[in-house]
């Protein structure tokens, strides 16, 4: 810890993530509610208002990961990653790794163009500027489709504010030569693809995922599965890659639902058996743990060579050594291993005196018969076949994983991976409560005059105690200041230091509100303004892109 940090404190950049396990921790997030209070409902709802009661929540409730988990994994991670604004993800790993092997990864967001790009919007365009870097092939996307079906936004409304979100990702840096930009109206594939998928999905799963009923209007459905295509779209373009998904957490359940459809379209289901019966993921462990016992006691001991060598374990056997078996404290956490025990009994004693080997089974979900016949063909080593599966006792999971999907490629099929996301805070107002576009002091627009982005900072309301003397005896609540938060989230940039001495000084008693709102203020004004120069510079490279910004569509849209 920081020399000049006062006990207790964390200083940003230190301890990310903290707050979302441990309520004690201090905040350095800034002014996100705190994890002590109680909380609201959780509910991610992409139309709704766009506030999370408590971020930590979202771990447990839809299995977002901590992204404290992964950020070790991340070559040169980005501020945004560093400071816990990214503060979740879902199997973000995957495309850590293939960007720390150079192999390939793609990027993708979209942006409802209901109004000018603010400073949330940046955060994102950030996140797609710093994958590209990385090297990543990266995709920008105006959700027009959305917003004429669920916002009732006009065409020409449309095309202006498309406009205004591509100029400030380009002044930002977006490299349109590397990358793809394009509006959802206008992409042909995407509207095939949303096609397809949209024959693995109904009503009823929209309904429980969405909250739609029987007034929500067709084409807001349509822009769901639009939208899920747009998330596959970068895999379908070259080949199947991690990609990530740059989004608030309101947009997981778009996240969620693609990532099931991305399955459901597979040809074939991969999976790990030991005899002719199928294991859910705890059996699995049970019967593993199990299998390498006995197997490691029947043969030389050596568990290593186990997995392939014949061995004369019964599925009987491993009945009578799982009943006597006490999981291991660390394989008991999230499971219930008591239920997955019993389940795994019943199978190995019906299987009675059938072998047990290890092997990788692959499903026939989706394939047509010839897709069928090839991956038959394209399994090396022993295998055995059977009516709609196939067993292979020779392959790894990951190697029957890459059989899969390259017979699916050849026979017209995705292969798609899962997609990843990541999840960003959503800043506070700068009047506290939520930023929000429709109160204009709440929030700064990308457009906004530089004097008037000054004195809505300088306006702002602050961490800071009631009179200067009990700041400096108390120190100011950096964790509950919007202008803390301006500083982390954009104003300090990549300078860490900036922002590690605004959030010491200020819960030291260091600084006022005063002196480090005019700092703040002079920071954004310049931000506004060079930015404001690049989008001006950005006009012509825009006109030279190949979107159309300028549609002859009709029609008035729907709203619900
Ligand atoms: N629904 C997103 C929004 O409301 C926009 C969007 C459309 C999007 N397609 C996407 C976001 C694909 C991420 C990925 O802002
Ligand atoms: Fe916020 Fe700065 Fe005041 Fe601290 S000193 S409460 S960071 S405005």
């Amino acid at each position: 810890m920081d020399e000049d940090t006062p006990e207790g404190a964390t200083p940003p950049g230190d301890g990310r993530g903290d707050a979302a396990t441990d309520p004690a921790a201090p905040r350095t997030d800034g002014g996100t509610e705190r994890a002590d209070e109680p909380t609201e409902d959780v509910a991610l709802d992409p139309w709704g208002s766009a506030s999370v009661g408590d971020y930590a929540d979202l771990f447990a409730e839809f299995g977002i990961e901590a992204f404290d988990e992964v950020d070790d994994d991340v070559p040169d991670p980005h501020y945004l990653m560093r400071r816990g604004v990214i503060f979740g993800h879902r199997e973000y790993d995957a495309v850590a790794e293939a960007m720390a092997n150079d192999e390939p990864f793609a990027a993708l967001s979209g942006f409802m163009p209901t109004g000018d790009p603010h400073i949330g919007h940046k955060l994102v365009f950030d996140e797609l500027i710093w994958h590209q870097r990385q090297g990543g092939d990266v995709f920008g996307l105006i959700a027009d489709l959305e917003a004429h079906a669920a916002r009732g936004m006009s065409w020409d409304e449309i095309d202006e504010h498309a406009r205004s979100y591509l100029l400030s990702l380009l002044a930002l840096g977006f490299d349109p030569e590397d990358g793809e930009l394009y509006r959802q109206s206008d992409n042909r594939a995407v509207q095939d693809l949303g096609f397809e998928l949209g024959a693995k999905a109904n009503f009823s799963e929209f309904e429980a995922i969405y909250g739609f009923d029987g007034e929500t209007n067709v084409s807001h459905m349509q822009s769901v599965i639009t939208q899920t295509a747009d998330i596959l779209y970068p895999q379908l373009v070259d080949e199947p890659k991690p990609t990530v998904i740059p989004v608030g957490p309101d947009q997981d359940p778009h996240v969620r639902l693609t990532r099931d459809l991305a399955t459901r379209v597979r040809y074939f289901k991969v999976t790990e058996a030991f005899a002719s019966f199928e294991l859910d993921d705890d059996e699995r462990r049970l019967v593993r743990a199990a299998y390498d016992a006995l197997a490691a006691r029947d043969g030389d001991g050596d568990a290593e060579e186990t997995d392939t060598a014949e061995t004369d374990v019964r599925c009987e056997d491993a009945a009578e050594w799982l009943a006597d078996y006490e999981p291991p404290e660390s394989d008991r956490e999230s499971v219930d291993l008591a239920a997955a025990k019993a389940t795994a009994l019943d199978k190995l004693r019906a299987g009675g005196k059938e072998p047990l080997r290890p092997r990788v089974r692959f499903f026939d979900r989706n394939a047509t018969d010839e897709a069928f016949e090839a991956l038959i063909e394209a399994v090396e080593g022993e295998k055995r076949v059977f009516e709609g599966h196939v067993d292979a006792f020779d392959l790894t999971r990951g190697e029957a994983e890459s059989v899969a999907r390259e017979v699916e490629i050849d026979h017209d099929g995705f292969g798609f991976r899962q997609p990843s996301s990541i999840y960003h805070r959503f800043m506070t107002g700068l009047t506290g409560g939520k930023m929000s576009s429709s109160i204009p002091a709440s929030h700064i627009s990308l457009l906004d005059d530089p004097e008037d982005g000054y004195d809505k900072v300088k306006a702002a309301t602050t961490g800071g105690r009631d009179t200067a003397e009990e700041q400096r005896e108390l120190g100011g609540e950096a964790d509950e200041c919007p202008v803390y938060e301006l500083y982390a989230y954009l104003l300090a940039g990549d300078d860490d230091e900036l922002t590690k001495e605004v959030y010491a000084e200020c819960v030291n008693g260091e600084r006022l509100c005063g002196g480090c709102k005019e700092q703040a203020a002079e920071l954004m004004r310049e931000f506004l303004e060079d930015h404001q120069e690049k989008r001006a510079e950005a006009e012509a490279l825009l006109d030279d892109l190949d979107i159309d910004l300028d549609s002859d569509r009709r029609g008035t849209g729907g709203e619900h």
